[in-house]
């Protein structure tokens, strides 16, 4: 798969929320890196631990939002829970059997769809939450 590597070109000008971003794209690398990729059990710890690092993720970004005054946070917080959805929706039909849907397309779709919200949206509250901790 196409891996993508954060980079500053990426930053939200926050440094929490950069780390959690980086820390994302190098759990998504190390996941479809992995040797044991055939082990779907192995596979399916992964992806649900993935899972719950982004909705970890997406609610301390909310919080940030809403302490820094973000006016758009409505709009932002309705594609984080469309997108948690989905990531729940993936683990949970993430079966230990082979033949179905596999590790691979579910990181590619998870690594893609963060690389797009972080340009085309994260990157809006950047000058509310700039310098902040
Ligand atoms: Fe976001």
């Amino acid at each position: 798969m196409e891996i993508v590597e954060w980079s500053d070109a990426y930053s939200v000008g926050n440094v929490l929320m950069d780390a959690h971003h980086r820390v994302f794209f190098q759990m998504v690398k190390e996941f479809s890196e992995a040797p044991d990729q055939d082990m779907r059990a192995t596979m399916q710890q992964q992806i649900a631990f993935l899972a719950e690092y982004v909705i970890m993720h997406l609610a301390a970004e909310e919080s940030l939002m809403r302490e820094a005054g973000y006016p758009d946070i409505d709009k932002h917080k309705a594609l984080h829970d469309a997108f948690a959805h989905k990531v729940h929706a993936a683990r949970d039909a993430f079966p230990t059997d082979q033949g179905s849907v596999s590790a691979e397309v579910i990181l590619q779709t998870m690594q893609d769809w963060f690389l797009n919200h972080i340009r085309d949206e994260d990157r809006k509250y950047a000058p509310y939450l700039r310098h902040r901790p």
